[in-house]
Parts: C-alpha cells; sequence; structure tokens
C-alpha cells in the first residue's frame, strides 16, 4: 500500500482549509489531535491539526508515524517574520528548522542577573551525556529540510501569486518575540527568516524515524518592518502547500 504524505497544522484556521479540499475523507482522532485522512489526485493524504506549541506537535508527529507510517511531513502554518526583506504573504521554505528555546544561560551567583543576550544555543541532540555539561552541545541544531520536497516545492512556487517564495531558516519555540532586538539577535546568530512555535518539533520527531520533513511557513505578521498580523495568510498558505503535496505525488 502507499504511504501517506502528512500535511501539519497547528490552528483550526491552518488546517481546515486544506482538509476540505482532500476527498474520501474520514476524521480520526488520538487525544486533542485530529486527522483528517483522504486522498488527492487519489494519492492517499493525511491532514493533521496538531493544536499550537512544540509538545502538541511532537506528541501528534509521533502517533501519526506509529499509526500511518508517512512518507513525508509538512509542516505549515503563519509565521512571524525576522528578516525585514520579507512581508506579510510571502512563504518560507525551510532549508534548515532549528528549536530556539533550547539554551543554556550564563553562569552567574544570586544577584549577579539575568542576561539573555549572553545565553547559548544548546543542542540536546549532540550527545547521550548532559547538555549543560557538555561543552559539544554549545552550539545549534538545524534540521535540514527534505531535499525531494523542497524541489517539488521550488517547482510550483510561479502558481503563488500573494507575494514572493524564499527558502530560509524557520525558527521555532513556545515564545512569541516582540522585542526587536531579541529578534535581530535570533536573526542574526541563527539566520532565522521566521519564527513559529511548531516546525524544529516535528522535525525532530520526523528525524527520530527517518522521514522526509519540510516545513513552509507564511508571514502573518512582521514586527521588524511593522507587518501588521493577518489571519488570511492561513488560507493563502494551505493553497499554495497543497501545489507543493500535488507536485510531490507526481514525484512519486
Ligand atoms: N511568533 C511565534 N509564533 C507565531 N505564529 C504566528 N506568528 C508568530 C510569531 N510572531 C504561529 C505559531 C503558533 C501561533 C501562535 O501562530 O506557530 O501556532
Amino acid at each position: 500500500t502507499q504511504r501517506p504524505i502528512m500535511v501539519q497544522g497547528p490552528m483550526p484556521i491552518e488546517a481546515e482549509k486544506f482538509a476540505d479540499r482532500l476527498e474520501n475523507v474520514k476524521e480520526e482522532k488520538s487525544g486533542s489531535f485530529v486527522f483528517y485522512i483522504g486522498t488527492l489526485d487519489n494519492y492517499p493524504v493525511i491532514v493533521a491539526k496538531t493544536g499550537k506549541g512544540m509538545e502538541n506537535t511532537a506528541a501528534a508527529t509521533a502517533v501519526a508515524i506509529e499509526r500511518y507510517n508517512p512518507i513525508a511531513i509538512i509542516n505549515q502554518g503563519t509565521s512571524g517574520g525576522h528578516d525585514a526583506d520579507l512581508n506579510v504573504f510571502d512563504i518560507v521554505l525551510g532549508e534548515r528548522t532549528t528549536n530556539l528555546g533550547s539554551l543554556k544561560t550564563a553562569d552567574k551567583d544570586e544577584n549577579q542577573g539575568i542576561d539573555p543576550t549572553v545565553w547559548k544555543p544548546m543542542d540536546l541532540m549532540a550527545s547521550e551525556g548532559s547538555a549543560g555539561e557538555d561543552p559539544n552541545a554549545e552550539k545549534i541544531r538545524y534540521y535540514e529540510g527534505d531535499k525531494e520536497l523542497l524541489a517539488a516545492a521550488n517547482a510550483v512556487i510561479d502558481t503563488y501569486t500573494e507575494g514572493k517564495i524564499v527558502q530560509g531558516t524557520i525558527g521555532s519555540a513556545d515564545v512569541w518575540n516582540n522585542e526587536v532586538d531579541r529578534i535581530k539577535w535570533f536573526h542574526e546568530k541563527y539566520g532565522t527568516s521566521v519564527e513559529e512555535m511548531e516546525g524544529a518539533a516535528a522535525a525532530q520527531i520526523a528525524e527520530a524515524y527517518d522521514i522526509a520533513f519540510l516545513g513552509i511557513r507564511i508571514l502573518s505578521n512582521n514586527k521588524v518592518n511593522g507587518g501588521k498580523y493577518n489571519p488570511e495568510t492561513a488560507a493563502a498558505n494551505q493553497g499554495y502547500v497543497y501545489e507543493v503535496v500535488k507536485e510531490y505525488i507526481g514525484t512519486l
């Protein structure tokens, strides 16, 4: 049997538009996660409404892998810009995805304060030893976007007319950053194009099971250049991702 393609979206507005476009849909639930199991061009595609955040996403990804054995996972939805050249409705293809919440603070005693600008990235996957003690863990872990999924996404760029599409770095954490200097710090240190709250969690679990992964994120807001939040971006992204999935199916 054919292994399904899985498309993940955190919020109802980020998943249901795609689910509506599937054929022969049946709905299954596990915990708070909803799976819309259907077909696209007669190929099995599952839309997962994961809920927001890293924990929901990691759990929904593991459950889905065990239940449905997907051939590929696309994590998609809205995001906030870290790059002044990117505007609301522009889309970032996650050449890399990274966890922005995985940090080691400075070593300070009582009354020495708090200084986030000297915090170091921490790679929890660097070794099986203590990440707090291991100097090799003081680095950024990037999850690479799958080459075939990226190729499919690039092949249908022209179908999207509401903004531009670029390759870049997606940063994830259960944090909404509104401090421009902090956003700039991530942009410079990690090379982030956008931030959101799910991609790195899905990428980490996909890698654990050796499943092709790509994050595709539309900007719904950009604090860096004053781009105001627009929820309509969620539907626009699903329209584009639909074309990506169609293209990818053609290559299987
Ligand atoms: N920062 C963090 N998450 C954001 N999201 C959209 N914009 C941002 C932003 N600027 C997404 C997250 C989460 C929800 C709050 O919207 O991925 O699902």
